[in-house]
Formats: structure tokens, C-alpha cells, sequence
């Protein structure tokens, strides 16, 4: 059985005040879910960086355990799919929002967010990947689905040097797409070349329109991390038919746009949504990552670990744009006190 006391990284709100740190929780303070989760790595999105705000209107719950996914092994299970023993990773749902997440040494999971690690994927690797990664692999798979294929032209990937664009821009070059990067840290262009992109270019290049409703014809398909004016600045510059898939708000939540880019040039908005994928195609998903779509530049793409004492810092990195690539969270290295 675990032990009945362990560490815990910790927000709790009231009003308007935001206060978190290193606690010890008990396994009574986790909530109900089949699959209790011995937890050793989670990482760091840019979701958890907001739900430790004040004033966000993501966290659900106080206190709450941040952490959108984590990977560990099952030491306790009602779900027979998922044995004691088994290596899994667990990401979505209301995990790290509106019940206790990745930051602690234990997580109590639904069935229907855990499943087991993929063949060939340890747990760091997998939260190496991470929510992230795996927004990444859903983009490039609903703009293939759509009919983008390589050869077509650029790719554009705003917020490139982020965990969904650094994944976007590795994962779209492996497959032989011509991508260009956008990313506001112009210090990260020779390390975005190293993942792929065939060209880097800042947030401000974009604006092609000047002022015009539709500006030309640029790119072949686009995975947008960012939202806001970036968004609307894609959708008045892709192609003829092509799309963008949109996962992200980091650039803000309003997106002001004509309908002339849908309805002159047949354009598509796709929405990219990872929280709620139902298991099926998750676990489908996973075993892509794994193979097909395994990252060809993994390690380069982790920026680095802390443990549970890091987060705090980590977080405010996250929200402030400082990261590049992934952060992890080493939860079993615990806390330094
Ligand atoms: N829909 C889903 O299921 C889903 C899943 C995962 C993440 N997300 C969302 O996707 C976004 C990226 O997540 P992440 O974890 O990859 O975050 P991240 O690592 O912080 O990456 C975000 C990137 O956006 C760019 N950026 C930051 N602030 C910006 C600003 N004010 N204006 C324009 N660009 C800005 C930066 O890239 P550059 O400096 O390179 O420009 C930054 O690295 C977040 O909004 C997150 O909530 C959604």
C-alpha cells in the first residue's frame, strides 16, 4: 500500500487571492476515480501556468493539485484493463482543473483519462510529450484528414518555440512537410532549424494583409497555437481550400475576422481539442507517437526538470514565455525540505 502521507504541489484560492506551495496531502484527499497512480513524471503547460492565477477562470476547485498529465504505475485499480503494476499515463478530463492533477505523488484517476504507456515510450518520455505533444499529433492528424499532404507548400507553426509548436514544427518536418515557424524568440531560430523548420520568421511577419480584408495566398495549412489577431492574420492568408488547425490562446481569446477568407477561398477552421478525446482515439493517438509520429528530436525538445520545489518557478516561466520546449516535473524526486 502507499504511504499515507506524500508531497503535493498545491494552489489554493480565495477570492482573489492566489497562494501555492509544497504540502503533504493523504490518499483521503484525492478524489474518486478507478486507477490510483503512483506518479513520477508530469510536466509543465502552459494551462498549468494559469490555473495559478489569480482570477483565472480555468481551476475549478480550491485547493487544487495542478498538472494536466502525469505518467506512474498503478498501484491500486477498479478498472481490470489497468492492473496494479501497469506503467500508465493520464492526461485530460478535469485533471489538474476541477480535480487533483499531475503535482503530487499520487494521483486517483478516471478510467477514462489513464491509459497504458505505448510500447517503447518510458514515463518521462511520455511527459516529455505531454499534452503538448500530443495536441501537436491531433493537429497534424485532423489537417492530413483534411487532405493536407507534403509537397502541398508551407506549414506555418505560430507559437513555434512553445511545448505544442516545438512538437508541431519536429513531428510536420519529420513527415516531410516544408515548415515555416513563427515564434517570437528570435534566440531559438538556429534551434527551431534543428528541429525542421525550413524557415523562421517573427510574430510581426505575419501581417501580410496590411489592412486589407485577405492578404495572398501563402500557406498550405497551419497549426496555430496562439489565437487572437495570429489566428485571424492565418485565416486571411492560407490558401485556396487549406486550413488551420487552432489549439491554443496564448496570443489572446478574441478572434476578429471576415467571412471572406471562408466564403471566397473555402478555408477551414479546425479546432483542435485535446481534454475531452474520448480514450479510443487517444490510446490510437499514443501508439502514433510511439511509431509513425515518434518525435525525431525528443530530448532536444525537453528544456529541462525540476521537482515539486520547481514548479512554482516553472509556472510563472511558463505563463512569462520564457520556456522553450517542454519542461518536466520530476515528481519522485520530491521536495527538497
Ligand atoms: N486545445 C487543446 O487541447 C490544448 C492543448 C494544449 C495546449 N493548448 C493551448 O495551446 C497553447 C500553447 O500551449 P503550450 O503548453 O505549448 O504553451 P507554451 O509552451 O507556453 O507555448 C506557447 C507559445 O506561444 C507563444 N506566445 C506566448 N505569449 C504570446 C503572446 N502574447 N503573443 C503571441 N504568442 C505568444 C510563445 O511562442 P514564441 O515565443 O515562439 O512565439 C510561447 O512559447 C496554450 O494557449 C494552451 O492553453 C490547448
Amino acid at each position: 500500500m502507499p504511504e499515507d502521507r506524500f508531497p503535493a504541489f498545491v494552489v489554493r484560492r480565495q477570492d482573489d487571492e492566489v497562494s501555492s506551495g509544497v504540502e503533504e496531502l493523504g490518499l483521503d484527499d484525492l478524489p474518486a476515480g478507478e486507477v490510483l497512480v503512483e506518479v513520477s513524471w508530469s510536466s509543465v503547460n502552459y494551462k498549468d501556468g494559469m490555473v495559478s492565477v489569480p482570477g483565472n477562470r480555468v481551476a475549478r476547485t480550491s485547493p487544487l493539485v495542478p498538472g494536466v498529465d502525469l505518467a506512474g504505475v498503478v498501484v491500486a485499480s477498479d478498472d481490470p484493463s489497468l492492473a496494479v503494476g501497469t506503467e500508465v499515463l493520464a492526461h485530460g478530463g478535469d485533471l489538474g482543473v476541477s480535480r487533483h492533477g499531475g503535482y503530487a505523488r499520487f494521483a486517483r484517476v478516471p478510467s477514462g483519462s489513464a491509459l497504458a504507456l505505448p510500447d517503447g515510450l518510458s514515463a518521462r518520455q511520455a511527459m516529455a510529450i505531454g499534452t503538448a505533444g500530443f495536441t501537436a499529433a491531433l493537429s497534424l492528424d485532423q489537417l492530413e484528414q483534411r487532405g493536407l499532404r507534403p509537397g502541398d507548400g508551407p506549414v506555418l507553426v505560430t507559437g513555434a518555440s512553445g511545448g505544442v509548436g516545438s512538437f508541431a514544427v519536429d513531428l510536420l518536418a519529420a513527415r516531410g512537410y516544408e515548415v515555416v515557424a513563427s515564434s517570437g524568440k528570435a534566440d531559438e531560430r538556429p534551434w527551431l532549424e534543428r528541429l525542421g523548420a525550413t524557415t523562421v520568421i517573427g510574430r510581426d511577419d505575419l501581417d501580410e494583409a496590411g489592412g486589407r480584408v485577405l492578404g495572398p495566398e501563402h500557406w498550405a495549412g497551419a497549426v496555430d497555437c496562439v489565437g487572437g489577431e495570429t489566428l485571424a492574420r492565418i485565416l486571411q492568408t492560407l490558401r485556396y481550400g487549406a486550413a488551420v488547425a487552432a489549439s491554443g490562446l496564448t496570443g489572446g481569446t478574441a478572434l476578429q475576422t471576415t467571412v471572406y477568407s471562408f466564403i471566397t477561398r473555402g478555408v477551414a477552421l479546425l479546432g483542435v481539442d485535446s481534454v475531452q478525446t474520448p480514450i479510443e482515439r487517444r490510446r490510437a493517438v499514443w501508439a502514433r507517437l510511439a511509431t509513425d509520429l515518434r518525435p525525431t528530436h525528443l530530448d532536444d525538445l525537453v528544456a529541462g526538470e525540476v521537482s515539486l520545489d520547481g514548479v512554482a518557478g516553472a509556472l510563472s516561466d511558463i505563463l512569462a514565455s520564457r520556456v522553450r520546449g517542454r519542461l518536466l516535473v520530476r515528481v519522485d524526486a520530491g521536495p527538497a525540505h
